[in-house]
């Protein structure tokens, strides 16, 4: 006669495949606090026990019936703990007699093959595995339960908003600290593309707004030409409301202007300027002589 599991053993793997469930579904351990899965857990115990209890009459029917000899064994093993007893079923080996039993009929090509019966804690752990699976599928299916696509959107989500958190509190530059520097000019053009090109033309050859290539400037309130950009861009023109004022109103960052400011300063200095044969706008205001 078989040896069942202690009840206390099915409690504990029933409670590991309770948590994994709500935690799959529910992708926290809020569930922790929710009488729904304290709910599941008696009910779940109060089976267990049950279950045991009706065993419990079984195997004392059945013991009933053995013989001195069987019971003897029975009890004796009885005594070893539950641990010990997996361990020795799972590395036992049988007698030859108890082979012969087993011996599965090969007779065209004499290979030997017994029919051992599948050790407990093998099955036990494939059927965990069985009752796994389909916790994960149920809750792959119907939660976002390890979708990669959906785990990076939030992920996404949450690294913008932690940007922008940072932006909103980091020290922005202004004209006082603002510096030309070259890294800033491939992130200046793309920004230079969203705000300004809509007016002053592709790469700043000119349009509604003046072209921003040559050296005939309508607005120098500074005396170097990066900080005269910054100072358009973010105070906008005193004549003109078409050229607003970026960076007051909001509209641009100190830091987004810094950079758009270091590639008006590229467009204008380390590159010849858009002349009007070659569609540029043609100069307006009067020459420049910026401060190095
Ligand atoms: C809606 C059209 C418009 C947009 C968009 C615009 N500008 Fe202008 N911008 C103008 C006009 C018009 C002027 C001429 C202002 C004046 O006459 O004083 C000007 C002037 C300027 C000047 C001074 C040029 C000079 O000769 O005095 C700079 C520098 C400048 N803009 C930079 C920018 C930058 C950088 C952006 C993008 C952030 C931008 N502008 C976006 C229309 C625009």
């Amino acid at each position: 006669m078989k040896h069942r599991t202690p009840v206390i053993v099915n409690i504990l793997i029933i409670l590991t495949i309770l948590f994994i469930a709500y935690f799959m579904f529910e992708q926290n351990a809020s569930f922790l606090s929710s009488p729904y899965f304290w709910g599941t857990v008696i009910i779940s115990i109060i089976l267990a026990l049950i279950q045991n209890s009706i065993g419990d009459l079984i195997e004392n029917d059945k013991f009933k019936r053995l013989t001195d000899e069987e019971k003897a064994a029975y009890l004796q093993e009885k005594k070893m703990p539950y641990l010990q007893r997996m361990y020795q079923s799972a590395f036992k080996k049988q007698s030859s007699t108890e082979e012969k039993d087993l011996l599965l009929d090969h007779g065209f090509d004499g290979i030997m093959e017994l029919d051992n019966q599948l050790p407990r804690w093998w099955l036990g752990l494939f059927w965990f595995g069985v009752a796994y699976c389909i916790v994960y599928l149920l809750s792959f299916w119907l939660t976002d339960f390890a979708h990669p696509e959906k785990e990076y959107d939030t992920e996404h989500k949450m690294q913008i908003a932690a940007v922008d958190e940072y932006l909103k509190t980091a020290p922005q530059t202004t004209l006082e600290t603002a510096e030309f520097k070259a890294d800033n000019i491939a992130e200046g053009q793309e920004l230079f593309k969203t705000n300004c090109v809509t007016c002053h033309g592709d790469g700043g050859k000119g349009g509604i707004g003046p072209n921003l290539t040559d050296n005939f400037w309508i607005n120098q309130p500074e005396k170097k030409l990066f900080k005269n950009v910054f100072n358009m861009a973010w105070n906008g023109s005193p004549n003109n409301p078409a050229m607003r004022a970026f960076g007051k109103n909001g509209e641009l960052s100190g830091n987004d202007i810094e950079k758009i400011a270091a590639y008006v300063y590229h467009i204008n200095q380390e590159q010849p300027p858009i002349t009007t044969a070659q569609g540029g706008a043609a100069p307006q205001g009067t020459e420049a002589h910026w401060e190095k």
